[in-house]
């Protein structure tokens, strides 16, 4: 009989991700996919699943205006428990550190069904930094029943926290099977038609909830002064739409001509745009995933990454928020073409681009061996 296998996600980045995987499960034979959102995200999480073509079975479509972690945690352990009861899955997979993970975890636990946590193992071990990312994970990964660790050495640090290693399953990142899809030589945006041949373009994401604050005000002033200085720069910002990143952005760039504040892309075009851009800057954990793949240098506008393999291939560089350190970062991969060939030239670390079909052939393998 053919096994029931449940995803849920809730905001982009976890649709981005999981988009792979929901699509390999549709093609399986053996299982009976069931897609679940909690919609913890709206307008972000609808980008990513018309351009999947993703239609979810259910969705819990929680969304508030600056929502807190307690309402996001309730709504989805309330909203799912009806949903667990009906379809009875025999495996409920999710992804990555959000609160809808670790709260979707909590709720399969309840419900006694096993948990597949796809992107298991990233770890920073401060649970302030990302916050509340890191307790998300951690929590996560002490309920789950099979984990697909994206590298290495995500498989090492579940495996000093002592989880078993015949569970553990080292599958690279579906952040590169996504790009398989989107990204496209052809491509042509409006944006990019009215930056001159000569201008340099500069991609920055920025949202994290540890930097709404000081840390943003500081890195957008080392931003727009580095920007003033030098027309022939262009810095693209789609401003996430969380209500207090669009204040600090607006105050901090309104009326500087060369920095573009613009709603957030779609997958498609943020993809194509970052393989046009000279280099990234950004908080967010899936660009420094992709941004390697398209050889892309990152500022990693962050105190702590869980992703050091970046760091230790030479993608990466972890500059922080402070504003002298970002504007010698931003310089240097401006004016010192030797420090740039390297970063951009750096080998992808985060895998080629099969993982969704390494989870699908392992929850199989799990779910017909009977011995949950
Ligand atoms: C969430 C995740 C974070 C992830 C990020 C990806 C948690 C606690 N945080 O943070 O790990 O890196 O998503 O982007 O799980 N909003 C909209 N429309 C949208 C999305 C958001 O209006 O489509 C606004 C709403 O006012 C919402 C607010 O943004 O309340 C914050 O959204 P929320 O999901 O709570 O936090 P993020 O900062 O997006
Ligand atoms: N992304 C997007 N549009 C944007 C900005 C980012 O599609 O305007 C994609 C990006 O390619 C990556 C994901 O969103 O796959 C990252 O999401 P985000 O930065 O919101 O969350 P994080 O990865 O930090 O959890």
């Amino acid at each position: 009989m053919k096994k029931k296998i449940m995803t849920v996600f809730g905001t982009r980045p976890e649709a981005i991700k999981m988009a792979p995987v929901v699509k390999q499960l549709i093609a399986d034979e053996q299982t009976t996919p069931v897609t679940v959102v909690t919609g913890q995200h709206r307008e972000m999480l609808k980008q990513v699943l018309d351009f999947f073509q993703i239609k979810p079975d259910y969705d819990l479509a929680i969304m508030e205006k600056s929502q807190s972690l307690e309402q996001i945690t309730s709504k989805v352990l309330l909203g799912l428990a009806p949903i667990l009861q009906q379809e009875q899955p025999d495996l409920v997979l999710v992804h990555g550190d959000t609160t809808t993970t670790m709260a979707a975890s909590l709720s399969a636990f309840y419900h006694h069904i096993p948990i597949g946590h796809v992107e298991a193992g990233l770890r920073t071990w401060n649970l302030a930094s990302p916050f509340p990312e890191e307790a998300n994970r951690q929590i996560t990964d002490d309920l789950t029943s099979l984990y697909f660790a994206p590298t290495d050495l995500s498989r090492q640090n579940l495996l000093q926290e002592h989880h078993p290693a015949d569970r553990i399953f080292v599958t690279g990142n579906t952040a590169i099977d996504a790009l398989k899809y989107t990204v496209n030589r052809e491509y042509h945006h409006q944006v990019l038609d009215q930056i001159p041949d000569d201008h340099r373009l500069i991609l920055l994401t920025m949202h994290r909830r540890e930097n709404q604050g000081v840390p943003m005000v500081n890195v957008f002033r080392a931003v727009r002064e580095v920007a003033q200085a030098d027309p022939k720069l262009d810095v693209i910002y789609p401003v996430h739409l969380s209500p207090k990143v669009q204040e600090l952005a607006h105050q901090a760039f309104d009326g500087i001509k060369n920095v573009h504040l613009i709603a957030p892309l779609d997958v498609v075009d943020f993809h194509n745009l970052a393989a046009h851009s000279y280099f990234i800057m950004t908080d967010s954990g899936g660009v420094q995933e992709e941004a390697p793949s398209l050889n892309k240098p990152v500022l990693v506008l962050r105190d702590t990454t869980e992703r050091p393999e970046g760091v230790k291939a030479g993608t990466l560089k972890l500059v922080g928020t402070k504003s002298a350190d970002v504007k010698t970062a931003m310089l240097t991969l401006l004016n010192d073409d030797q420090q740039y060939q390297q970063m951009a030239k750096a080998k992808n670390p985060y895998g080629d681009g099969h993982a969704a079909e390494r989870i699908v052939d392992q929850c199989n393998q799990f779910l017909t061996q009977d011995i949950i």
